[in-house]
């Protein structure tokens, strides 16, 4: 049965040929994708396979988390209709979030990465009803507050996964303005409320370095130093 292999850097287009699940992306390197794992937001609308947003999720099971006591659930939202409707509130809820960004945009001298950054958010905002995987990441309560750092090192693992079997993928928060009436939607109880939205789509683009600050900047030995006197 031929198998379709994304290469690290290329651009993956879906094709007739059918995916081996068990096979893709078992041989990317773990530190060649992590560091090139970046927020994916320009996405096709070419379906997804179930079986390989399964395979991203299991990668997130194997997250660690306090006690083991895993508290997470997965809901994958494919349905046109169901996706319109989350799509239309991350619209409103971004449109909020990012007016005072929009703003300074228009200032001389705005960063050309943040501008990037701007741009793409904005896209994954007005595209969001095409991408063909709405998928949230939900947890259970710790006494009565959202265990969100539970949640995380499970959300990265599946961005992680997703970057090596080729898929795209962003982490997003911004739903949670629309968090009750979502949670709700999705079917979730109360005690189990969503932390993240991560569309996940076929990338229009490439992969690649994200800019980052060089850890030399980042990291210290024995104390954080001193602020430099005057
Ligand atoms: C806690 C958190 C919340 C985020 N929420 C959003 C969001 O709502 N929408 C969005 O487009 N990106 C969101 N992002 C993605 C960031 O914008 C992205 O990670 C950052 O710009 C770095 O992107 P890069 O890896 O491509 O350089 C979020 C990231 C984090 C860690």
């Amino acid at each position: 049965m031929p198998t379709r292999k994304p290469s690290r850097t290329d651009e993956i287009a879906p094709d007739a040929a059918p995916i081996d699940i068990a096979s893709i992306g078992e041989d990317v390197p773990l530190l060649e994708g992590l560091r090139t794992t970046r927020a994916i937001r320009r996405l096709r609308p070419d379906p997804v396979p179930p079986a390989l947003i399964r395979k991203v999720c299991e990668a997130g099971t194997f997250a660690p988390s306090g006690g083991n006591r895993q508290p997470w659930s997965f809901v994958a939202v494919t349905a046109p209709d169901r996706r319109a409707f989350v799509a239309e509130r991350y619209r409103q809820a971004f449109a909020s979030y990012i007016a005072p960004a929009l703003a300074a945009l228009q200032k001389p001298g705005f960063p050309p990465a943040k501008r990037r950054t701007v741009e793409s958010a904005v896209y994954l905002a007005e595209h969001l009803h095409e991408v063909p995987v709405h998928l949230f990441v939900a947890g259970t309560l710790r006494r009565g507050e959202p265990q969100t750092q539970a949640l995380f090192p499970a959300i990265q693992n599946i961005l992680l996964a997703c970057r090596a079997v080729g898929l795209g993928a962003c982490l997003t928060t911004v739903h949670r303005r629309f968090g009750d009436e979502l949670d709700a939607f999705l079917g979730l109880p109360r005690e189990r409320p969503t932390c993240a939205l991560l569309p996940i789509g076929w990338p229009r683009g490439r992969y690649g370095r994200p800019p980052r600050r060089p850890v030399g900047e980042c990291l210290f030995w024995e104390r954080y130093p001193e602020p430099d006197a005057d």
